[in-house]
Order: structure tokens, then sequence, then C-alpha cells
């Protein structure tokens, strides 16, 4: 990461719990995966003042795939200040920035991400995984946050992400738990 960057997202981790960002582990593991896998397709389902999103799209950057991320957010203020702080650090030919409800735009999507990354509003997840299921190819990757810490919120997502035969799917014990799913066929 540039030391722009590196400095925009130390500033961000002081105003965290206000804007609701994953945490630096999860934000390093999400980084991580998008560096190791083929991931070149990215939605992002909840923008806030784009720390994940700074930390997938410098990932993408890094991995020199021409990758590129598309990211919801419905609150105007919010995706300003994202935009701004993703322009401080050199990465808007990185992403897109779609402002409206998520479930709107899902199902107008106009391609198809090969990785997810759910962080939106916790009682909508199996909303969000029932449009992109079955769209999904066969290697992409679901990520979503906040699986322990609202464990009841996101328990009809859970379950039926579980009863799928076609996702392989692990809690991961990061802060607030992240589930990744692989999609198997
Ligand atoms: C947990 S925060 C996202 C944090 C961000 N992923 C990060 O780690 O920096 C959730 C964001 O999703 C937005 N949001 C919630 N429900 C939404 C919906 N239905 N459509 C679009 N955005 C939504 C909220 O306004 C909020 O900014």
């Amino acid at each position: 990461m540039n030391t722009t960057a590196l400095k925009i997202s130390s500033e961000l981790e002081q105003t965290q719990h206000e804007f609701w960002n994953i945490s630096h582990q999860t934000a390093e593991f999400i980084s991580m995966l998008i560096k190791i896998s083929e991931v070149r397709n990215v939605l992002e389902i909840g923008t806030s003042n784009g720390y994940s999103t700074l930390w997938i799209a410098d990932a993408l950057k890094d991995a020199g795939r021409n990758g590129h991320l598309t990211t919801i957010e419905f609150y105007e203020k919010r995706q300003c200040i994202a935009k701004e702080n993703i322009a401080k650090c050199g990465l808007s030919d990185y992403v897109t920035f779609r402002q409206g409800r998520a479930l709107e735009i899902l199902a107008n999507l106009d391609f198809i991400p090969d990785m997810v990354f759910i962080d939106a509003n916790k009682s909508e997840y199996i909303q969000y995984f029932d449009l992109l299921k079955d769209k999904l190819s066969k290697g992409s990757i679901i990520l979503a946050d906040n699986v322990i810490s609202h464990a009841a919120k996101v328990a009809d997502f859970l379950n039926e992400i579980k009863n799928d035969v076609r996702y392989q799917s692990q809690i991961l014990d990061l802060p607030a738990g992240l589930l990744m799913a692989l999609k198997l066929a």
C-alpha cells in the first residue's frame, strides 16, 4: 500500500465506530485474499466512508490483473466522503460508485462479479444472496461481515448458504465474524 493510502487508512481507523467500518484485521484478510486469488471484478455492498473500499481497490491495483471494484451505498453524504478518500489515495480509476438501494441495484446489475463483499443492511443479507447466488460463476467468492456480531439478524442467510450445495462456506474468527463462501459449481 502506498504511503498516502496507509495514512488515510490509519486516519479512517480513528473513526471506525462512527462509520461501521470493518476491522483492520478483516481488511488485511480481504486484501490478501484478492492478491492470492484470480479475482478481477469485485462488488461491495455497503461503502460507508470507503475504508474497506480503499483496501479492496488497493489490493486490486497491487494484484495487477486489471481488476475493478463496484461499490454500493444509499447514503449520498457518506458516498461523497468515500469518493474523496479514494481520490486522495489515487485509486479512483479502480472504483465505480453506485448510489442507491442495494436490492434495486443488484436486481439490475450489468456485470457478474467474481467476488462479492456484503456489508450493508444485515436483515437484507439473505436477499442480496438470493439475487446473486445463481448468477455467480464457479470459483466466485462471497464474503459477508458481521456474521458473529449480528448473528440473529443474519441467521436466515447463514442457514440458506450453508444448505446450498453449490457453496462451501466457513465463518472466520475475525472481529465481527466474516463468512467466506466459495461457489463450487
Ligand atoms: C457497515 S457500513 C459499511 C462499512 C464499509 N464496508 C467499511 O468497512 O468501510 C454499511 C453501509 O451500508 C449502507 N447501507 C445500508 N443498507 C443499505 C442498502 N439497503 N443499500 C445501500 N446501502 C446500504 C449504510 O448507509 C452504511 O454506510
